[in-house]
């Protein structure tokens, strides 16, 4: 029904949710164990959980990189397993080619797409103002301080104009008040652009700081141990950190996370 905010499709919609791996021998590794969630269009969702636990290869899954061994995938209500076309997704360790400069690197997805070279480049520039890079276009990624390399990589994500960002760690290399800045940069620009943000982080600070809802995985497989409504005012300042509320929401959140960490410590014990 039009004017019907009820009848508005999730952006994401993840529906019982398997990945096994074949590991040969007839072997096989579930990694991903029956994940059910939804992303409203425009909100901010963190995923967290033990390191290994399957968060990396759920991004895979959303992005189409990967299929599920079963389950479903819908994008705005429609199936979407398999398809790239939906998301723009940085990749845990998303490096800038060192022999290309800041622009070249940012336009290089929009040529893979099969965008003219120029028309490329000058779609990426429009937006280095808003990513604090004016003025290093021509630049080589070793002359960029750490956070701004960030900004290049998530430009280059960003730049082919989906209205879904898949983040998988983007800050983990980062120093905290770098990581702090980029924070607050990155709450600005995802308001700005009204993306639908999925973020994979280890930091619950960041977490419960960026995000509308956060979501804490179980250990390998991954199921859904926590999915948690943030419902701090926006923006959000550094203010609330220290407020009640968000310490309540941070204490919730360590206490699972640090009980699934402890289950996948156990279990890489159990393997020698
Ligand atoms: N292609 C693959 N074949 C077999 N195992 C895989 C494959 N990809 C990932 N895995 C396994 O799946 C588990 C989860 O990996 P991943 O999703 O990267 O975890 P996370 O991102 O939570 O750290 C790991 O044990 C990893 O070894
Ligand atoms: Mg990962």
């Amino acid at each position: 029904m039009p004017g019907d905010a009820g009848a508005v499709p999730p952006r994401i919609q993840l529906t019982n949710l398997h990945k096994e791996f074949a590991l040969g021998g007839g072997e096989v590794r579930r990694v991903v164990d029956d994940i059910s969630f939804s992303v409203r269009p425009g909100e901010f969702v963190s995923v967290i959980g033990p390191s290994g636990c399957g968060k990396s290869t759920m991004f895979n899954i959303i992005a189409g990189l990967e299929t599920p061994t079963s389950g479903e995938v819908a994008i705005d209500g429609t199936n979407a397993i398999g398809e790239r076309h939906h998301t723009a997704y940085m990749p845990q360790k998303d490096l800038l080619f060192p022999w290309r400069t800041i622009v070249q690197n940012a336009a290089l997805g929009l040529e893979v797409q099969g965008m003219v070279k120029k028309k490329a480049r000058a779609t990426a520039r429009e937006l280095f103002a808003q990513f604090g890079l004016k003025g290093f276009e021509d630049s080589y990624p070793f002359e960029l301080s750490g956070g701004m390399r960030q900004r290049a990589a998530l430009l280059r994500t960003v730049v082919q104009g989906r209205e879904i960002l898949l983040l998988d760690e983007p800050f983990g290399a980062l120093d905290s008040l770098t990581r702090i800045e980029m924070q607050n940069w990155l709450q600005e620009v995802w308001a700005e652009h009204s993306w639908t943000a999925v973020l994979i982080t280890h930091d619950i600070r960041e977490a419960v700081y960026l995000s509308d809802r956060v979501i804490v995985l179980s250990a390998r497989p991954a199921s859904v141990r926590l999915n948690v409504e943030v419902a701090l005012p926006r923006p959000r300042e550094l203010a609330m950190t220290t407020s009640a509320e968000f310490a309540h929401i941070e204490e919730m959140l360590i206490e699972v996370l640090h009980e699934e960490s402890r289950k996948a410590f156990e279990a890489q014990k159990a393997l020698g």
